[in-house]
């Protein structure tokens, strides 16, 4: 019989980890013909949002995405690919990690082009902020990532 995951308790990164890929149409471009800003941004978010409902089996809400840089074009008839993983729970809040990379299906060529951290508050059933379990850490890189999110997370709440 198959093991199945306590949906209620702690949750390491990897349970809720997820790629959302999707081919670049012209549909998806800016008058330049590369990929608009905002195609990337609604994506990322999309992702995002997936994680953070994944770990926490709760709807959730953006509540704050970091700025993010565009620094690499993503171009027409490659395929964008959004990993999130989450990095960082507080009682409600669940940073999430998004990396963005362009595929070329042809060479096989992979650009990373953003990174971005996005903040999503676990709901209620009342519509009010819910706690989301507890994430496990079993790397050291789910350790530090954790250590850097909860000091992001005290920076934004600090300014908000
Ligand atoms: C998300 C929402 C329900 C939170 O309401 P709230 O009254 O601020 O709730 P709380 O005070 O309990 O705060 C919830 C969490 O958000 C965190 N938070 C508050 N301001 C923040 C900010 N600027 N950045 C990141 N996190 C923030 C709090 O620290 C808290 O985290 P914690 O529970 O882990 O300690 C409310 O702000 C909302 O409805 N926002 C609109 C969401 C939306 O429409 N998003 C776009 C479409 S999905």
């Amino acid at each position: 019989m198959r093991a199945t995951m306590n949906r209620e308790g702690p949750q390491t990164p990897r349970a809720s980890e997820i790629s959302l890929n999707q081919l670049m149409l012209p549909e998806h471009a800016n008058a330049l013909g590369n990929v608009h800003g905002g195609v990337i941004l609604k994506m990322v978010d999309e992702a995002g949002a997936i994680a953070a409902m994944r770990h926490a089996r709760k709807p959730c809400v953006t509540i704050a995405i970091d700025s993010m840089t565009f620094k690499q074009p993503v171009h027409v008839g490659q395929l964008m690919v959004c990993q999130a993983r989450v990095s960082y729970v507080g009682r409600s809040s669940i940073e999430v990690q998004v990396l963005v990379h362009a595929e070329d299906l042809l060479t096989r060529e992979v650009t990373h082009t953003n990174s971005a951290y996005a903040v999503y508050v676990a709901l209620g059933a009342d519509g009010k902020s819910a706690a989301a379990p507890e994430l496990v850490l079993e790397t050291e890189e789910d350790s530090r990532l954790f250590g850097e999110g909860q000091e992001r997370q005290r920076r934004r709440t600090a300014r908000a």
